[in-house]
């Protein structure tokens, strides 16, 4: 365990009262463009994010995922504090333009060299891969051949989904076909923030169509890797009026629909939102819905925090975005910290999926720096992590089926279109040097999960 440094309080492990499994699964996630860096470096391909991030106005500070954290070098020290802090679990994505420079045809040798380590080191700590396939970077070939507008983008899925499985398939079991599908859909091509940065409708939903697609395609893939538990993550966030009035109720359930419900059922539950389906008519064909929705073992649900809708008669998709009430508790990068809204969204996913839940996200952003005495002693991100455990214990109490929770993040990464001023690791990361510095909420992570084992065995 990551042992104190002088001067630091005494971290209190909270207290996690059954009934949460024995079994529980305590990770920390990441993802590959956020950490990996390396982007030039061993024949891997350029991803949309490259492109982007280059693109002026994209990114605080102009910052890009070129160098990150340096993962790609520097991934033995990443894994070694990861079994200091005690984790059973390891989330992390494959880049598709790192195997698959070109996205589909000739696979790139040494970036699936690099998986292999990672895995191979990964196992000998007695941490447990979890691959998710897609957290966000496409590779650029791709999409200049459309991308996910493309119907062709679920087969190319599969033949990546296919190249991963067989090469990883021997030692890893635990797969994720998609991380936040309506995440990258909704700011790539409704709302902008993020590539391809467009706002054309048409697009937008034939995107959510060919992703559900390309979901249900690599479903089938995985199932061929013996032993495979095959799950998808989600980013489920209770959409709210921004007024109590009947024109933002109508408003927050479009939102609702587009965010937390476009993706998860018609993979889950075989249908789409009745307010999404006129403008995916467009792009369904006879036979798709059983595509799509093939059988999986368990949802992961990403949670951060409420978001907020108006009524907007003028805008395509009739809502526009509301800011969070200015009476609301947030974190130190104004997301606002609402426990319950995590209890509440738990037992909702579990009532509708009916799915074992991993939560695969949870965390809280700072604008940090390193103290006087060189660490850093993130109380409020210690108080966040503790209540939304401890509203997972009580979801867990009253009969949601969660099974596991991982901190977004392991270290402070490159974090989309806020570049590095937003930090959510539990480990700071000094990008000038790429020293690696365990915060106090290390430390408070590690305490807690020893607690749980203790009291899992007695
Ligand atoms: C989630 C993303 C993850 C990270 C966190 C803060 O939506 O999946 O990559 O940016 O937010």
């Amino acid at each position: 365990m990551i042992s104190s440094q002088p001067g630091a309080p005494a971290i209190e492990p909270i207290s996690i009262r059954r009934p949460l499994r024995r079994d529980f699964v305590w990770g920390v996630s990441t993802s590959s463009y956020q950490i990996e860096g390396a982007a030039q470096v061993d024949g891997r391909g350029p991803s949309i994010w490259d492109g982007f991030c280059r693109e002026p106005g994209r990114i605080a500070n102009g910052d890009t995922g070129d160098q990150a954290c340096d993962h790609y070098h520097r991934y033995r020290e990443d894994i070694a504090l990861m079994q200091s802090i005690g984790v059973n679990a390891y989330r992390f994505s494959t880049a598709w333009p790192r195997v698959l420079p070109k996205g589909r045809g000739a696979a790139n040798e040494a970036g699936l060299a690099f998986y292999d380590r990672l895995v191979d080191g990964l196992l000998e700590a007695h941490i447990e891969p979890w691959l998710c396939l897609y957290h966000w970077d496409l590779p650029q070939a791709l999409q200049d051949l459309g991308g996910w507008t493309n119907r062709d983008s679920a087969d190319w899925f599969a033949d990546y989904a296919r190249l991963i499985a067989g090469r990883l398939g021997d030692r890893v079991k635990r797969f994720a076909t998609f991380n936040e599908p309506s995440v990258f859909t909704i700011f790539g091509y409704s709302a902008g923030g993020q590539p391809p940065g467009t706002k054309e409708l048409e697009s937008f939903y034939a995107t959510i169509h060919h992703v559900n697609l390309a979901h249900g395609a690599a479903v089938d893939v995985l199932r061929g890797v013996a032993g495979a538990s095959i799950g998808v993550i989600h980013n489920l966030q209770p959409a709210r009026p921004a007024h109590p009035t009947p024109a933002d109720g109508k408003a927050a359930a479009i939102l609702d629909d587009i965010w937390n419900r476009a993706f998860p059922d018609p993979q889950i539950i075989g249908d789409y939102p009745a307010s999404l389906r006129a403008g995916i008519d467009l792009h369904r064909r006879e036979g798709d819905m059983e595509r799509i929705c093939r059988p999986i073992d368990w949802l992961g649900v990403n949670h951060y925090s409420p978001i907020y809708a108006k009524a907007e008669g003028a805008s395509p998709l009739g809502f526009a975005w509301a800011e969070v009430p200015a009476d609301a508790p947030r974190s130190p990068i104004g997301w606002q910290v609402d426990p319950e809204a995590f209890r509440d969204t738990l037992l909702d996913a579990h009532d509708r999926y009916g799915l074992p839940i991993y939560v695969t996200e949870n965390g809280a952003g700072a604008a940090e720096k390193l103290d006087a005495a060189g660490g850093v002693n993130d109380v409020e991100r210690i108080d966040y992590l503790s209540r939304y455990i401890e509203a997972m214990r009580e979801a867990a109490e009253k009969g949601a089926d969660v099974r596991g929770y991982f901190v977004w993040s392991l270290l402070d990464n490159f974090e989309w279109g806020a570049g590095y001023t937003n930090r959510f690791g539990l480990v700071f990361v000094d990008y000038a040097t790429q020293k690696r510095i365990p915060k106090a909420s290390a430390r408070w992570y590690a305490a807690t999960i020893k607690a749980h084992a203790a009291q899992a065995t007695s």
